[in-house]
């Protein structure tokens, strides 16, 4: 098999004495796109934080691409967050800039794409999206799932070789998620891009998963295919698919 585009090894991570990942290993393959799930608190928007290198973990080791990032300093984190874009929880677009301004971000923020070539890469990213011709609106003149489509083309717009989502379809109706994992496939297909989302839309791992990992207890507890994950006896698991609180209807 090959090298893992990420291998993650013995990560831990606390803040003050509240231990959230603890000792978590998974290696990610070059172009896959692997689902995370979790209950709500588990670590997981933690987990991608810094796999993006905005967040240095306590203990352990993080290679992307080969290359040790956890114990990287700030200068040398930036080439790191240009190869991997970043979805948000949420979104988090700034409310008083426009959507070309939105999108164009990372990009001025870097400062090594020239303004002409900075339009050309928000046109094309928002090609992608189907947002053609929404350049000069605001956030707020859009739909929830526009937004979210205009994030998505912020985090794709520096051509990074791996994207994070982090709750891509959280706050959407079923056609609008729908919509985003046609989006996140057809990114993973035409560029080749490696993929990790968390998420809590089962429909959506099925959809769009090559692999699925379970985080709880800080590690992760289950790894397989969507097809392993129908038919997993684990009983946690079982549960969080089901969405049984393990209450009794009366
Ligand atoms: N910047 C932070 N400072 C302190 N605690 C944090 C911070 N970010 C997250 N946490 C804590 O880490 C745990 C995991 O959070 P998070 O990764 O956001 O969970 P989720 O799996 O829902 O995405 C939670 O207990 C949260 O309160
Ligand atoms: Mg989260």
């Amino acid at each position: 098999m090959d090298q893992p585009y990420i291998r993650i090894r013995g990560l831990t991570h606390h803040f003050g004495e509240n231990e959230v990942l603890r000792e978590l290993d998974l290696d990610i393959f070059r172009g896959e796109t692997m689902a995370i799930l979790g209950g709500s608190g588990g670590g997981k928007s933690v987990l991608l934080k810094q796999l993006a290198g905005l967040l240095r973990p306590t203990q352990g080791s993080i290679q992307v691409d080969g290359q040790e990032i956890a114990n990287l300093d700030e200068r040398a984190l930036g080439p790191v967050r240009r190869k991997m874009g970043i979805l948000f929880q949420g979104g988090a677009l700034f409310d008083s800039l426009t959507v070309a301004e939105n999108v164009a971000f990372p990009l001025r923020e870097s400062g090594d794409a020239k303004e002409p070539e900075i339009d050309s890469r928000v046109i094309e990213a928002l090609q992608m999206v189907r947002l053609s011709g929404q350049e000069d609106k605001l956030p707020s003149e859009l739909s929830g799932g526009m937004r979210k489509r205009v994030a998505l083309a912020r985090a794709v717009v520096g051509r990074p070789t791996c994207v994070l989502y982090d709750e891509p379809q959280a706050g959407l109706d079923p056609i609008n998620s729908d919509a985003i994992d046609h989006l996140i496939k057809d990114l993973q297909r035409t560029l080749g891009i490696t993929s990790v989302v968390v998420t809590h839309e089962i429909r959506s791992v099925f959809h769009i998963a090559d692999r699925v990992a379970f985080l709880a207890n800080g590690k992760i507890e289950w790894l397989g295919t969507p097809q392993a994950l129908a038919d997993t006896d684990n009983h946690d698991l079982r549960r969080f698919v089901a969405g049984d609180s393990g209450e009794a209807w009366k």
